[in-house]
């Protein structure tokens, strides 16, 4: 958490357009797969800049909707490559890497993050995941995100949607807050 009485160095500049999704997140989400029972989760999501390095730190945590117990998390970077692409990698404790690369699109009121993996790194116990594609798409203080995968399998297909909401104050769009 940021402590309000650090100053916070200035954004970098290739932070720009992503500016608005600095900061933290808080909802809920529902996940499936062929192969899986349907579950409903809730999740937290920081994305915070390090110091004033050209990428985002992004942080992910969730836990069952009913029993509360603690279920996926991942932690990894979210890094801007140009005014319209956006590069991802991440860790999972499942075993799995991701790097994922994708297109940015500035909308009406705010933006959509289209990844997809270019490489899915697995240890020798990880399930079998072959693909990725996320789904960022803000709107306001709205983070709709989700996330297909071609696993175990099975086809490219739906595991995970959520809705969040901003939780820490209104940012100016600078990347402080
Ligand atoms: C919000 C994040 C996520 C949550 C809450 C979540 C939750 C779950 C749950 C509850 C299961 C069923 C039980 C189990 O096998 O543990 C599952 C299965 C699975 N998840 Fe996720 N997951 C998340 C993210 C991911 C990601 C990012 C990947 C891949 C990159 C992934 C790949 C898988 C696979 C391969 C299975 C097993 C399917 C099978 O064995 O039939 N999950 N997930």
């Amino acid at each position: 958490m940021a402590d309000d009485d650090c100053p916070q160095p200035a954004l970098h500049a290739a932070l720009s357009h992503l500016a608005p999704l600095v900061g933290a997140w808080s909802g809920v989400g529902h996940g499936e797969y062929p192969t899986i029972e349907p579950f409903d989760y809730r999740e937290h999501v920081r994305l915070d800049p390090a110091g004033s390095k050209p990428f985002l730190v992004y942080e992910q945590r969730t836990w069952h909707a009913s029993d509360g117990r603690p279920l996926h998390v991942e932690l990894g970077y979210l890094r801007p490559a140009g005014p319209d692409r956006v590069e991802l990698v991440l860790v999972q404790p499942t075993g799995i890497a991701e790097v994922d690369e994708g297109i940015l699109t500035r909308t009406d009121h705010g933006l959509e993050l289209v990844l997809t993996s270019r490489l899915v790194g697995r240890t020798s116990t990880a399930k079998e995941v072959t693909a990725v594609r996320r789904l960022l798409r803000l709107t306001g203080r709205r983070l709709d995100t989700r996330l297909d995968m071609a696993a175990v399998g099975r086809p490219m297909g739906r595991h995970l949607t959520s809705e969040l909401h901003r939780i820490d104050p209104e940012t100016d769009g600078s990347g402080a807050h």
